[in-house]
């Protein structure tokens, strides 16, 4: 970023009225930015982590789709939740000319020598609902108020078991974290024992496994199958007496995995009611899960919405005005605090999933039946 002014002049002498440079000084990463009369047309490179959930091809088409409407060609790769592979696609976009990358990184720690490369071609990076770590190559953060997804979460297991409207407990519950090299995880994981940890202190909330740190319950690449043989373990070695009452989860691809544990092991059948089972994404399959009465809630987030911030801010930035951003403060990533724009999730159960999503044009009634 901060070589951008530098080497965009070069291009400009060399290609004599090729570009229009318009020095403004607003970066927020503190280089300026230069307005650039050739954005329109550009290839922006999008890396998104995985197609093995729903909710990142749909990421991945509304960035395209976007971009597309501002003018840009567009790459769009999946790095299969492998770090190495995301770092070697995100090399091959650069050596293809990108001039801008949007990326959901997997490993929010791999991306350092790869974004440095990115930096020195003087391409803006934008960290897509993921904050990537550890690097000053990173322009602006989209995402979600993470900490709120967690509260909400952790609020709506409250309200559920009428703790703090009369009921004592004590209730039984166990939690579940993301993956371990998403920066997302701990915001996620603190939002919500910010509300359940005084209730564990009374003792109304028991987690009978005694995981409860935050190393204990992580799941690795968010994996359902990696959250459904915990949860077996857990049943198996803590529950020969008691039952669940609530699970903690932080991704509808984990509460279902849960959920298939749960199951196994009779809850949801006859006088054994699943527990009350978070989630997030409001993604099809836990959306129908919460219509017939299995999974209880999930947080949702637009992704359209996220996807039109990260678009904006590639547009922005290519052509030299200051992105719209509502966080300076939260998202340190070790070596700056990265400027934020954070949209608001909404917590869906089936009471108000009509409304928000099908009302909403995020889903039609067919999808959810
Ligand atoms: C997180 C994201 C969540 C969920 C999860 C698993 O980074 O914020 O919404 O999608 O990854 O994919």
């Amino acid at each position: 970023m901060r070589n951008r002014r530098a080497a965009l002049a070069g291009i400009a002498a060399a290609a004599s009225l090729a570009l229009t440079l318009t020095a403004c000084g607003q970066s927020g990463s503190g280089g300026s930015k230069e307005k650039t009369t050739d954005a329109k047309g550009a290839t922006i490179g999008i890396a998104m982590p995985t197609k093995s959930s729903e909710r990142w091809i749909s990421d991945g088409k509304n960035v395209v789709k976007d971009l597309q409407a501002k003018g840009y060609k567009t790459k769009l790769v999946y790095g299969e939740d492998d770090p190495a592979t995301q770092v070697s696609q995100i090399e091959n976009l650069i050596t293809q000319g990108v001039k801008g990358l949007i990326i959901a990184a997997i490993d929010n720690k791999s991306l350092d020598s790869v974004l440095q490369e990115a930096a020195d071609a003087n391409i803006p990076v934008i960290s897509y609902d993921r904050l990537i770590l550890g690097t000053k190559n990173v322009d602006y953060y989209a995402s979600f108020d993470n900490e709120k997804v967690g509260r909400l979460q952790g609020q709506y297991i409250v309200d559920r078991l009428g703790l703090g409207k009369g009921k004592k407990g004590p209730f039984n519950i166990e939690l579940f974290a993301g993956s371990n090299d998403d920066n997302n995880t701990k915001y996620f994981f603190g939002g919500a024992m910010s509300v359940l940890q005084p209730y564990i202190d009374k003792k109304q909330l028991v987690v009978k496994s005694g995981q409860t740190k935050l190393n204990q319950v992580v799941t690795l690449r968010w994996d359902g199958a990696t959250a459904q043989k915990r949860m077996e373990d857990i049943l198996t070695g803590s529950y020969k007496s008691g039952r669940v009452d609530a699970v903690l989860s932080p991704y509808d691809g984990i509460s279902i995995g849960v959920l298939s544990a749960l199951k196994s092991d009779g809850y949801g059948s006859g006088s054994q009611p699943l527990p009350v089972i978070t989630g997030q994404d409001a993604e099809i399959a836990s959306v129908k899960s919460i219509i017939a009465g299995e999974q209880t809630q999930t947080v949702y987030k637009d992704l359209r919405k996220l996807a039109e911030v990260a678009a904006t801010m590639v547009d922005d930035s290519l052509k030299g005005k200051k992105p719209q951003v509502n966080d300076t403060k939260t998202y340190d990533n070790g070596t700056k605090v990265v400027p934020a724009y954070l949209l608001q999730p909404v917590s869906v159960d089936k009471s108000n999933y009509q409304q928000v999503l099908v009302d909403g044009g995020y889903y039609t009634e067919s999808e959810l039946k």
